[in-house]
């Protein structure tokens, strides 16, 4: 692999995902592996991340020398570069100076292979105070700007390049160049990863990890479930069994996208837990959110629970212990759980898919390695419908948190029209590429009065809540065209009963979440 060494900063898994976008495979290590630990893993190019601190700080984050002595290629990116200026002999200088956004950024001669080709004058994005004041001996400067005259540079003969800005965003301009010319040009790699030799590879080691065992799986209608079953099925057919619990807190038409769609497309023996009386029971009388969220996971585990020991006595039956339980775990999950980087950052939030700790099962994760973008390439690949592979997040506890008041069969009739209407037009508007995902709340509690033809209306109101967001953990309302607003208002408030009025959510997060409950 590449192997992006992460010095502290959130840029690491951005880069880690450009270098696959340029066709190479990537993983992430923490800055504080040894010389040995990056020789073992094999690396076939080195990038080093930018970090939030300086070379000057007492406990800054270092590198350990013998990694720039493997005769690995290496970049270096912001801190990454000062780094490596500072282990090869340049000098960084603390000026005082800071350099923060867009920037012009000149070549110096022809750019050398990293910035070859490129115009002289470039927009970048920059970020650091410490500069390099003089690149080390055999290298040469590529670049510079008004604030710093070391602002890229490279030894073609080591294949050692770095520069003070970042590539990894789309801010810099020919950013995604550098990050290619480093790797195809300077280190020589070819550009071979993509979704069809991913299928191939985790099929192979799924049939060496379960042999002729038998293999359970939850879907929950999202993404990351949808393929890491789907992958899990090409790999082992009807060694497979996939269950899918309908706690009736769904959207519309969302069960039957995995009934009829996902089945069909991909051929899975799919069992359908129709849980919807159990749970409205479980939630009557209940309008406070964390008591709500309690009693929907534990509705599910009981209900996954109870399906699964009928599986296994069914597998048992034909001498199979069903020893194996499919996960759709990211590699964002297992970066930040600190599998990757020793960074602590794991969302508090527990997916109602979420399984009890003491399942004595062993884990199926085909997508440990990927990022969700990959993950979508790989569902496209395997031929799953669009409405699954493309679907924006949803939350486990589904439409439970977003009425706000107590849950009852009337009020998600409610909530899923007026949620059906909102997404209908935003997907016709062309928006659904904008918008990381929009909530649709029902105001349960509260009513306000209104007119509709010569009479009063006392009804309830529906907040939208559109957001844009790279992760989920900040997030910023997205300021959608009025006239789209405006129809799906018209709409909502025309044809579902008991809704007369749709208001706005314009609230960034922090200090809202994402979702009301
Ligand atoms: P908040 O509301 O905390 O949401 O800003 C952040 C993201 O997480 C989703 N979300 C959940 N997902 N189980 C989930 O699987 C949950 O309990 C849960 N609560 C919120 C939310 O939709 C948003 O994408």
């Amino acid at each position: 692999p590449v192997l992006v060494v992460d010095f502290g900063a959130q840029y690491a898994q951005l880069i880690a995902r450009r270098v696959r976008e340029a066709g190479v495979y990537s993983e992430i290590v923490p800055h504080t592996a040894t010389a040995a630990e990056v020789a073992a893993k094999e690396p076939v190019a080195l990038i080093l991340s930018g970090g939030p601190s300086s070379v000057y700080e007492k406990d800054a984050p270092s590198l350990d020398p013998g990694i720039l002595q493997l005769g690995v290629p290496t970049l270096g990116i912001c801190y990454g570069f000062q780094v490596m200026a500072q282990q090869l002999g340049g000098t960084v200088a603390n000026t005082g100076l800071r350099e923060y956004g867009a920037t012009d950024a000149s070549l110096t001669g022809d750019g050398g292979v990293l910035l070859g080709g490129q115009p002289a004058d470039q927009n970048v994005w920059m970020s650091h105070g410490d500069q390099v004041s003089a690149a080390p001996e055999g290298f040469e400067v590529l670049a510079s700007t008004t604030a710093t005259p070391v602002a890229a540079f490279g030894n073609a003969e080591k294949c050692f390049y770095g520069v003070q800005w970042h590539p990894e965003v789309k801010h810099s301009d020919y950013g995604q160049d550098v990050i290619v010319n480093f790797l195809h040009k300077a280190a020589g790699l070819p550009a071979d990863w993509n979704s069809g030799n991913v299928i191939a590879e985790q099929v192979a080691r799924i049939r060496a990890q379960v042999g002729s065992g038998r293999v359970l799986s939850a879907l929950s209608g999202g993404v990351d479930s949808a393929v890491s079953t789907a992958l899990v099925h090409e790999a082992v057919g009807d060694q497979l069994v996939a269950v899918f619990i309908d706690h009736g807190l769904l959207r519309k038409g969302e069960r039957e996208q995995v009934e009829n769609d996902y089945v069909a497309s991909t051929g899975v023996r799919l069992i359908t837990v129709d849980a919807r009386e159990t749970f409205l029971e479980a939630l009557a009388g209940v309008s406070d959110p964390e008591q709500k969220r309690k009693i929907i996971g534990r509705e599910f585990i009981r209900a996954f629970e109870k399906v699964q020991s009928e599986l296994i006595a069914e597998a048992a039956a034909e001498g199979d212990p069903m020893r194996f339980l499919v996960q759709g775990t990211l590699y964002p999950d297992v970066v930040e759980s600190g599998g990757g980087t020793g960074t602590a950052n794991i969302k508090s939030h527990h997916n109602v898919g979420g399984l009890p700790e003491d399942l004595q099962f062993e884990l199926v994760e085909p997508l440990r390695t990927l990022f969700k973008d990959e993950v979508r390439a790989i569902g496209r690949e395997l031929g799953l419908p669009e409405a699954i592979v493309g679907r924006q997040p949803f939350p486990g506890p589904g439409l439970g948190i977003r009425i706000v008041g107590e849950v009852t069969a009337d009020r998600l009739e409610i909530l899923r029209d007026a949620d059906a209407i909102a997404r209908e037009e935003l997907t016709k508007a062309g928006l659904d590429g904008e918008i990381w995902q929009c909530p649709v709340v029902l105001l349960a509690d509260v009513r306000s009065v209104g007119v509709q033809g010569d009479g009063r209306t006392y009804g309830h109101p529906i907040v939208l809540r559109p957001v844009s967001s790279e992760d989920a953990m900040t997030a910023d309302w997205t300021r959608l065209p009025y006239d789209v607003l405006s129809k799906i208002s018209n709409r909502i408030t025309n044809e579902v009963r008991e809704v007369n009025r749709v208001v706005l959510d314009v609230t960034s997060k922090p200090p809202g979440t994402i979702e009301w409950e």
